[in-house]
């Protein structure tokens, strides 16, 4: 096996309005499975996933994923953001148009399972639950196989059952060897799923390491107050 990260991510920067909202943030990731991004709110992390994902473009710095330059949003990758971006159609319309044209009707049928949405297949898709539409976000977007999945808290203040099949789906995809970069808050689910934590504060990073370490021994006073609730500025 290569020894080329999977995701490289050198000397990264981002100025909106004139503020420094990513500084300096270098992060070389060999680890194969979930990386949880955690860290308190306006730390960063959404603007991070956005560059990673060639949705926002950095001041400065370079990207690589998979060992490429990223160049705009590419279908090796895709992305689920916390409020679910739908079409206002159905919900096995959403998934038509995200496949491709070769992809095949059982795909979709398996995506609809995925979701578990067979018995909604034909209600708009805009009218599901908020856990209804987060899985079938999360399902359109395995539906172009990609290799690296972006997830933006996609399941915050969902229900446990809807948290517990998207994290089923999020497992068995990096078991078939798919990469994952995960924001969450919550820190049980970042035990559960993460296999390393990347811990941002103010737009830079201050740790980078294994999920065990960080959440026994977190270096920093900002992970060790963020990890016991307290408020971090
Ligand atoms: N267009 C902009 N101009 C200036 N600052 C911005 C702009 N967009 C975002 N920011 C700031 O960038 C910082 C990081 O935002 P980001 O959304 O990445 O935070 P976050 O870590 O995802 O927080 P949360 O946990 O609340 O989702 C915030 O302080 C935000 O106010
Ligand atoms: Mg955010």
């Amino acid at each position: 096996m290569s020894n080329t990260p999977l995701i490289e991510v050198t000397n990264l920067s981002l100025k909106l309005s004139n503020a420094d909202v990513l500084s300096s943030i270098t992060i070389a990731s060999t680890d194969p499975g979930v990386t949880m991004v955690m860290g308190p709110n306006g730390a960063g992390k959404s603007l991070f996933l956005r560059c990673l994902h060639g949705l926002t473009i950095p001041t400065g710095g370079s990207i690589k994923i998979f060992g490429n330059s990223i160049l705009g949003t590419s279908t090796d990758q895709a992305m689920v953001f916390q409020k679910p971006v739908l079409l206002r159609r159905s919900v096995i319309d959403n998934l038509k148009f995200a496949g491709s044209t070769n992809t095949q009707r059982n795909a979709i049928d398996d995506a609809l399972s995925l979701a578990r949405l067979q018995d909604k297949q034909h209600f708009p898709a805009k009218l599901l639950s908020g856990g209804e539409q987060q899985r079938l976000a999360l399902s359109r977007a395995l539906l172009r196989e990609p290799k690296l999945l972006v997830l933006d808290e996609p399941t915050a203040s969902l229900d446990p059952a809807s948290v517990q099949i998207i994290e089923q789906v999020i497992q068995d995809f990096t078991e078939r060897g798919g990469k994952v970069i995960f924001v969450s808050h919550d820190i049980g689910q970042a035990k559960r799923l993460g296999s390393e934590i990347i811990f941002l504060h103010m737009g830079r990073v201050l740790e980078h390491s294994v999920a065990s370490a960080f959440f026994n021994n977190p270096v920093t006073d900002e992970a060790r107050a963020y990890l016991n609730g307290h408020i971090i500025i």
